[in-house]
């Protein structure tokens, strides 16, 4: 495939910083969209020949076979490499804010999201993660991941979109921020960097853990815990995105997919307390999730636990997520017992006080569109505010 040399990321990672046209953001904020060119390379999976990725409704019945556990999704590995450019928004605090924290929080969003809904979309402060953080003294770099959001889908969905490559790109984003201060377009470089995951962009969390442990100072994996229940993942409804809004995507390959059904996402990912113009406004503008993001993810050589991780972890789940955490009407103490046993299912060396977990009540999937935000907010940076 696009397999190329790389010389040394300092040289193959040129970051190009866009004119700051800032958005609307709090007072407590400065934003700017952002880009950066990585180059990396993986060892992404070869998917099953079983299905046929020009076909919509054999793309869809791979993923549903896949999630009954009825097909093994990975036949083998290959290398894919190239150079990716990954379009975000950062956020900084503004100088009247008192205390100023050189960290940077880096905010992975999930599947059929983009980075823009880490901001709360026009809905206000209550919902906007970087306006919270940078009022604590944060920078908040929101990414836009491998194939969604401002990011290219031209790529193959099958053999290039997939987390192994996604978990390459970022531990190079997250290494030239690290230690490259006029090269990249944050125009500094941090070397306390949080992860902040929401579902799949938790779920990624885990391998860069696991192989790159010194490249974070701290996890706040939010929509997540280590069981999926993948009877609610059966549930999905999927759709090629070029079907569903031939507007939006035309001519993307038919495995950019999408949720088919406003009311069925509605009841996937919002529960109890939510304005209800938030899921209206959602699906309408709803991104992609691709097939070999599902198959790939799969893959339990790449979902191992990050085993000798010891870093600070938090973790922050609905207790009505019915995909992560507890069905509707099932006690808020079973979900909070899941989110204990996370920790020893896949944190073991993160020593007890070192991990935390919340769960808001009357609260879904996507927590950070709930009712129930601020407090979501206010307890992962009191966790935090412990260690920066
Ligand atoms: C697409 O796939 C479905 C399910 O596998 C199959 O029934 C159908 O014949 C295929 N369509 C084409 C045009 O190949
Ligand atoms: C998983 O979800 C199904 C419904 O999709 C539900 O019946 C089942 O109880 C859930 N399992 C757990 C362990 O919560
Ligand atoms: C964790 O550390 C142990 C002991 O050094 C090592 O054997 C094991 O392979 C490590 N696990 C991972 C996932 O790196």
């Amino acid at each position: 495939m696009l397999a190329q040399k790389m010389p040394s990321w300092l040289l193959a990672l040129t970051a190009v910083a866009l004119t700051a046209n800032a958005a609307p953001c709090a007072s407590t904020s400065e934003c700017s969209p952002v880009s950066f060119d990585v180059a990396a390379t993986a060892q992404n999976a070869i998917l099953s020949p079983s299905y046929d990725p020009n076909n919509e409704t054999s793309v869809i019945e791979f993923i549903n076979a896949m999630a009954r556990g009825e097909v093994n999704p990975v036949v083998g590995v290959q290398e894919i490499g190239g150079s990716f450019l990954i379009n975000g928004i950062y956020c900084k605090p503004a100088k009247g804010v008192k205390k100023q924290r050189n960290a940077l929080q880096i905010l992975v969003h999930g599947i059929t999201y983009n980075s823009k809904m880490w901001g709360g979309y026009h809905f206000g402060d209550k919902y906007n993660w970087h306006a919270y953080a940078n009022s604590e003294g944060y920078h908040t770099l929101a990414i836009d991941r491998l194939g969604h959001g401002l990011n290219s889908k031209l790529l193959d969905p099958n053999t290039v979109v997939q987390p192994t490559l996604q978990v390459q790109i970022y531990r190079q984003l997250l290494q030239c921020i690290r230690s490259n201060t006029k090269g990249n377009s944050l125009r500094r470089k941090f070397t306390n960097i949080i992860y902040v995951g929401h579902s799949y962009g938790s779920q990624i969390a885990l391998p860069l853990a696991r192989l790159y442990p010194e490249l974070t100072s701290a996890l706040v994996l939010t929509g997540w815990t280590s069981r999926t229940n993948f009877s609610e993942v059966q549930k999905f409804n999927l759709a090629s995105a070029s079907t569903i809004y031939p507007s939006r995507f035309p001519g993307v390959a038919k495995g950019y997919l999408t949720l088919a059904s406003e009311s069925l996402r509605t009841s996937l990912f919002y529960y109890g307390g939510y304005d209800p113009a938030i899921p209206t406004f959602d699906f309408a503008n709803q991104d992609i999730v691709t097939v070999g993001e599902f198959a790939a993810n799969a893959n339990p050589a790449f979902t191992s636990p990050p085993e000798n991780y010891t870093k600070p972890v938090m973790v922050i789940t609905g207790v009505e997520d019915s995909i992560f955490c507890v069905q509707p009407g099932v006690a808020q103490r079973e979900c909070e017992k899941l989110l204990e046993k996370t920790r020893t299912d896949v944190f073991p060396n993160v020593p007890a006080k070192k991990y935390e977990y919340f769960a808001p009540r009357n609260t879904g999937h996507d927590l950070t569109l709930h009712y129930s935000a601020p407090e979501t907010f206010e307890r992962a940076h009191k966790f935090l505010n412990k260690y920066f």
